[in-house]
């Protein structure tokens, strides 16, 4: 399901995300959480946007974890949360994005570890294109998007950050190295679609339905 708000609730974000909403033009507000103030390395850069925008919470400070069930915590209908950090966090968005079902929750989802002895997911891989039988190497540096505007191709994209689902491509053959903040877990299990502008390969090729 795409998150066509154009606000978006923030936990545990990072100033990447932020930097995406800004250039969308999305209106956005960050919790971010942390076990202490000592713990929590961007905390100056994300609170020089302002409370309005930013709350903290220091589970040192406070003595108890947040509460997502607190009545102070409310996300407006409609607005989705984006969420990464350790898996308590996220079940425990997962539990409020389940009693507020207006409030879609999307994840970052951390790549499995690779395993010993295989090549490290960054490194460069090839692409085919279903429809033309082209094939294009993707290096370490680019990204599938690129690789392909490069060649020629114009593709629907908006955020480039793997936030928005614009460029959700179909995956015909290959095991793709999802990066995105938007598809589910079974989705990713599934492997059938990725985000080209940010998620990479596992295999040595994708076939992709381009
Ligand atoms: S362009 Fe937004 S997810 Fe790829």
């Amino acid at each position: 399901m795409v998150a066509c708000s154009r606000r978006r609730r923030l936990i545990a974000g990072a100033v990447p995300m932020i930097r995406c909403c800004e250039r969308q033009g999305w209106k956005w507000s960050l919790l971010y959480l942390a076990r202490s103030r000592a713990q929590a390395a961007s905390c100056e850069v994300l609170l020089a946007f302002g409370a309005d925008r930013v709350r903290v919470h220091f589970d040192d400070e406070a003595g108890h974890l947040f509460d997502f069930s607190d009545p102070s915590f409310s996300v407006e209908p409609g607005v989705p949360i984006y969420c990464c950090g350790p898996a308590p966090v996220m079940r425990a968005v997962g539990d409020f994005s389940s009693n507020h079902p207006d409030n879609l929750a999307y994840f970052e989802w951390f790549s499995p570890p690779v395993e010993a002895g295989t090549d490290e997911v960054s490194t460069g891989f090839d692409v085919k294109l279903q429809r033309s039988g082209q094939i294009v190497h993707v290096s370490e540096g680019k990204t599938i998007l690129e690789v392909l505007e490069e060649h020629g191709y114009e593709l629907s994209c908006s955020c480039r950050e793997g936030m928005c689902r614009t460029c959700e491509t179909s995956v015909i053959e290959g095991t793709p190295d999802h990066r995105d903040y938007v598809l589910s877990k079974a989705e990713r299990e599934a492997g059938r679609t990725m985000m080209i502008c940010v998620s990479r390969a596992r295999s040595s090729m994708l076939v992709l339905d381009v």
